[in-house]
C-alpha cells in the first residue's frame, strides 16, 4: 500500500516525502513541474537513500492520473498539488480556479473510483480572511478570502464538507498552514521561487544575496505590532512536513470524518524582526527601505495550535533562529 503525494517535488511537497520515507513509507509522487524541478527528486533520495515511484503528471490529465490509479494501490493521498502565489492569482483567476479546484475534483473523482478516502489536503490560513482578531482559532471557520488563490483553498474546503455529508466513509484532514519557511538541514530541498518572488524570506535571501540590491518593507504604521510592520507567524518547513504525518496518524486512527488544524507556532514576528535575526544569526546585509503597505495585507495574524497540539500531539519545534539559519544553508550550499 502506497501514500500518493501530489506536488511533492515541491516546497513543502518534497519535505514531507523525506519524513514519510524516513519513516519507511511506501510513496508514490505525481507532480507536472509548473513550479519545480525534477533534480529535487534526486536530492530527496540523496537525503533519505530511499527510492520511490514518481509519475510526471498534470493531475487535470485524468486518463493519466487514472493509470497511477490503476497502476498502484494507494491508501491515502496527500495533496499539495496547486499553485499559490496571490498576485499571480488576481492576474489569472481561471488558471487558478481550473488548476486548483479542477485538479482537486480530479483527484477525488478518481479517490472515489478506487475506493480511496484518506486524504490530507494542503490549505491555508488565508481561509480565514479578516475575523477581525488576529490569534486564529479552527473555529472562526472560513471568512470572506481577499483573491482568488484564496477563494480556491476556501471552495476546496467547501468541497472537502460536502463530500463527506454526501457519503461519511470519507475521512478528510484539512491543515491551514500559517507561513512557512526554513529548508532542510542538509541544504539540498529548499524553496526556490523563480524570478521575483512575493513572499518575504525569498525576498530577503535574494537581497542577501546581491541578487537585489533591496527589500521594501510594506509599511511600519500598523497598529498592533511591535515595531509598526507586518506580524506573521512563520514555521519551520520541516515542522510542517511532520504536521502532515502527524495528520495521517491521526486519520490512520480514526474511522472517518472531517479535521480541520492551523499548523502554526502561536507566535507572530514583524518584517524587522525578521530582518534583524536573519542578519545577526547570518552574518550577512539585508539593505531595506520602508514602502507603502501592500494592498491586502492585515497588520498580525497568528495561530492558535492548541487543536494541533491536543489532537495530533504536534508542536513546533523549531526556531525563528533556525529558519533563518536554514533558508540561507539551503541559498549557500554547493548543491
Ligand atoms: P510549490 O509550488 O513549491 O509546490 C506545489 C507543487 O505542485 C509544485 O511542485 C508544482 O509543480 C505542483 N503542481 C501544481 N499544479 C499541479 C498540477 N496541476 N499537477 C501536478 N502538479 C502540480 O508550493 P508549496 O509552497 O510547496 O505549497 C504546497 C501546497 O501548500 C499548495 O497547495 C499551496 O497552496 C499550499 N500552501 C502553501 C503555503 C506557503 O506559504 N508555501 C501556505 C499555505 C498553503
Ligand atoms: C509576510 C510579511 C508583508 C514581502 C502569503 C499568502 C498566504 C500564504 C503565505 C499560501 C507581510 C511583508 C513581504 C516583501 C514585506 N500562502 N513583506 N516585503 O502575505 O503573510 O502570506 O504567503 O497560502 O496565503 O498571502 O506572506 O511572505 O508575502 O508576507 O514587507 O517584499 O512580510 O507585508 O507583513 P503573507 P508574505
Amino acid at each position: 500500500m502506497s501514500i500518493l503525494v501530489t506536488g511533492g517535488a515541491g516546497y513543502i511537497g518534497s519535505h514531507t516525502v523525506v519524513e514519510l520515507l524516513n519513516r519507511d513509507e511506501n510513496i508514490v509522487i505525481v507532480d507536472n513541474f509548473v513550479n519545480s524541478k525534477p533534480e529535487v527528486l534526486e536530492k530527496i533520495k540523496k537525503i533519505t537513500g530511499k527510492d520511490f515511484k514518481f509519475y510526471e503528471v498534470d493531475i487535470l490529465d485524468e486518463k493519466k492520473l487514472n493509470n497511477v490509479f490503476e497502476e498502484n494501490d494507494i491508501e491515502s493521498v496527500i495533496h499539495f498539488a496547486g499553485l499559490k502565489a496571490v498576485g499571480e492569482s488576481v492576474e489569472k483567476p481561471i488558471e487558478y480556479y481550473y488548476n486548483n479546484v479542477t485538479g482537486t475534483l480530479v483527484l477525488l473523482k478518481l479517490m472515489r473510483k478506487y475506493n480511496c478516502k484518506k486524504i490530507v489536503f494542503s490549505s491555508s490560513a488565508t481561509v480565514y480572511g479578516d475575523p477581525g482578531t488576529p490569534k486564529y482559532i479552527e473555529e472562526f471557520g472560513r471568512g470572506k478570502t481577499t483573491n482568488p488563490y484564496g477563494s480556491t483553498k476556501s471552495i476546496i474546503e467547501q468541497i472537502l464538507e460536502d463530500l463527506y455529508a454526501s457519503d461519511n466513509s470519507w475521512n478528510i484532514a484539512i491543515l491551514r498552514y500559517f507561513n512557512p519557511i526554513g529548508a532542510h538541514k542538509s541544504g539540498l530541498i529548499g524553496e526556490e521561487p523563480q524570478g521575483i518572488p512575493n513572499n518575504l524570506m525569498p525576498f530577503i535571501m535574494k537581497v542577501a544575496n546581491k541578487e537585489l540590491d533591496h527589500l521594501n518593507v510594506f509599511g511600519n504604521d500598523y497598529e498592533g505590532t511591535k515595531d509598526g510592520t507586518g506580524a506573521r507567524d512563520y514555521l519551520h518547513v520541516v515542522d510542517l512536513a511532520i504536521g502532515h504525518i502527524k495528520a495521517l496518524e491521526k486519520l490512520n486512527r480514526e474511522k472517518s470524518g472531517v479535521f480541520i488544524y492551523n499548523l502554526g507556532t502561536g507566535t507572530a514576528y514583524t518584517v524587522l524582526e525578521i530582518i534583524e535575526t536573519f542578519k545577526r544569526v547570518n552574518n550577512v546585509d539585508v539593505p531595506y527601505k520602508i514602502a507603502p503597505r501592500r494592498s491586502g495585507d492585515l497588520a498580525i495574524y497568528y495561530a492558535d495550535p492548541t487543536k494541533a497540539k491536543k489532537e495530533l500531539g504536534w508542536v513546533c519545534e523549531r526556531g525563528i533562529e533556525e529558519m533563518c539559519r536554514d533558508s540561507w544553508n539551503f541559498i549557500k550550499s554547493d548543491k
